[in-house]
């Protein structure tokens, strides 16, 4: 492999070490967020969400070459042995915790420990028999085929119904493995393996119908985003599918890349297996319930496997050993968008609406905003990525552009096309904007900042990605203007 291959594989495995939890985490640190708060109360839409986590119960089908099954956190509990603090202090567990209804009795609900299991747990070159129980149960014993010459998993999953106000209900369906295999990196071997992997599917409905999924084998780059239409996805029984990447496990809708993922190992039909939760208390308070009984240990903070090692050579010089830290639990940061906004495409302009929720409004308001500015982000590959200051048409030299190099797509060039509208607070804002300028430019994303009336803009949000298509084609399409309507109010912290 070469040291660039080498690099690249390394940025995708940063990405998918690290970018899940933090990044849902780090919603919480932004200007604009709402506290994380526990709350006894639910809230009377609940039947609804809960019927609509099990009539969207997923499809999963693993790889012929998967050897790490799915299984439940019932099947784990028995074989934790210790916890483990960030500081390395050791503490032995009491087994009669290790449960579903007692898990977040550990002290501070978990936050910072490691469960940790005794037995080895770097599968190279191979795993000890004693540790044989990290392949699930699929995996160990002998496996039922079916007359399509295929197993099938009965395994439970986990799924959290999110309302987000207007009719939007988020369902995001949780996986657990007892073991993540990592991918190969160059010279240092299989990079990446960890005890426990939490995976999830996530999609959302709109009054009571599905319009979306997102997928997360789409790892790494600037503007890459798993978000697809209902209709482009494979379905069952009006249910999605999604294919399993072997050993690593994120799920994708089509063949990837770097993940391996076939249409020819076992089917995982979670249809009558989603355990059901309710993530908040609603759209406005946006407060994070506590969960009772044999949902208490949703509430668990802490991490589901043994700590990372740090002590190989190359540690320094990528950070990662061949083992490294477990994940955390499932019950995240919900109340992002998904990964992008689906818009179709248009042939002049680009129409944008959008709305700010009250949190945005009122920092608004004591700051005197009246303007808002608009910008479409348009993008197109660098053909000549040795030369940055070199346009590809000589005849676009005015055209105020951006250069960067994007760990998936390579050299990009970017120009925003921008516009500035008066403030309308509550109400819903449409601009028209002019087309990405410059041949094949197309749509990536905007953002909106909010400015005084002189111009000056005192916050800018972050990008928000837009997936485009074409009403007569299936999947995602390029193209230079869109017509887009985000039903996802502006909290500023996506
Ligand atoms: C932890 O593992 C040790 C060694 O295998 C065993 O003696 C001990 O009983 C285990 N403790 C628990 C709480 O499982
Ligand atoms: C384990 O925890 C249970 C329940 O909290 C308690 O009754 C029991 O005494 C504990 N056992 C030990 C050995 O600490
Ligand atoms: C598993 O399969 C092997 C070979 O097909 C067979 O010999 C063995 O008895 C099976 N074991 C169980 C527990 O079914
Ligand atoms: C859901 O239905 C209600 C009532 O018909 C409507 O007001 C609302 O806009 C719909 N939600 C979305 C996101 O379209």
């Amino acid at each position: 492999m070469t040291s660039a291959a080498a690099l690249w594989c390394l940025s995708l495995l940063a990405g998918r070490v690290v970018s899940s939890p933090l990044g849902l985490n780090d919603q919480y640190q932004q200007p604009f967020s709402s506290p994380y708060t526990d709350s006894p109360v639910g809230q009377n839409n609940d039947m609804v969400i809960l019927d609509l986590l099990a009539k969207y119960a997923p499809i999963f089908k693993l790889s012929e070459l998967e050897a790490f099954f799915p299984s439940s956190v019932n099947y784990m509990f028995p074989h934790y042995n210790f916890t483990e603090s960030p500081s390395g202090e050791i503490q032995h567990i009491n087994h009669s915790l290790i449960t579903r209804s007692h898990l977040d009795q550990l002290p501070s609900s978990g936050q910072g420990l490691f469960l940790s299991i005794n037995e080895d747990h770097n599968p190279q070159p191979f795993l000890e028999e004693e540790s044989e129980y990290l392949f699930g149960p699929y995996g160990r014993e002998n496996e039922t085929r079916y007359e399509d010459g295929r197993g099938r998993l009965e395994e439970e999953v986990y799924g959290f119904g999110v309302d987000r106000g207007g009719g939007i209900v988020d369902l995001w369906y949780w996986t657990f493995y007892p073991f993540n295999f990592g991918k190969p990196v160059g010279p240092f071997g299989i990079l990446g393996n960890h005890v426990a992997d939490w995976e999830h599917l996530r999609m959302r409905t709109v009054n009571g119908t599905a319009i979306s999924a997102d997928y997360t084998t789409h790892t790494g780059g600037r503007f890459s985003a798993g978000t697809y239409r209902w209709e482009d996805i494979e379905k069952i029984d009006g249910r999605p599918v999604a294919y399993v990447a072997a050993g690593s496990h994120g799920v994708g809708k089509l063949f990837k890349l770097v993940d391996i993922t076939d249409d020819e190992g076992p089917i995982w039909d979670t249809k009558s297996h989603v355990v059901p939760a309710i993530y908040w208390n609603g759209p406005e308070s946006r407060a994070k319930l506590r969960h009772n009984g044999d949902l208490s240990w949703l509430n668990y903070r802490g991490k589901w496997g043994n700590k990372g090692e740090t002590d190989c050579w190359w540690h320094r010089i990528v950070g990662y050993c061949q083992v490294v830290d477990a994940p955390w639990g499932p019950n995240r940061g919900f109340g992002i968008p998904p990964e992008c906004i689906i818009a179709p495409l248009t042939k002049e302009f680009s129409t944008y609406k959008f709305k700010f929720a009250s949190n945005v409004l009122d920092w608004a308001k004591s700051h005197n905003i009246e303007l808002v500015k608009i910008e479409q982000i348009c993008t197109r590959p660098k053909t000549n990525p040795d030369d940055p200051d070199d346009p590809d048409d000589p005849d676009e030299l005015d055209i105020d552009m951006e250069v960067y190099e994007d760990e998936v797509e390579g050299w990009m060039e970017v120009q925003n096309v921008k516009s500035i509208i008066g403030f309308r607070g509550s109400e819903k804002h449409s601009v028209t904007l002019n087309p990405c300028k410059g041949r094949r430019f197309a749509v990536r994303a905007y953002k909106l900042s909010l400015c005084l009336l002189n111009g000056r803009c005192l916050s800018t949000s972050n990008e928000r990605k837009i997936c485009t298509y074409d009403q007569n084609k299936r999947g995602h399409t390029f193209g230079s203007a869109v017509d887009l309507d985000d039903i996802d109010e502006w909290r500023w912290d996506y």
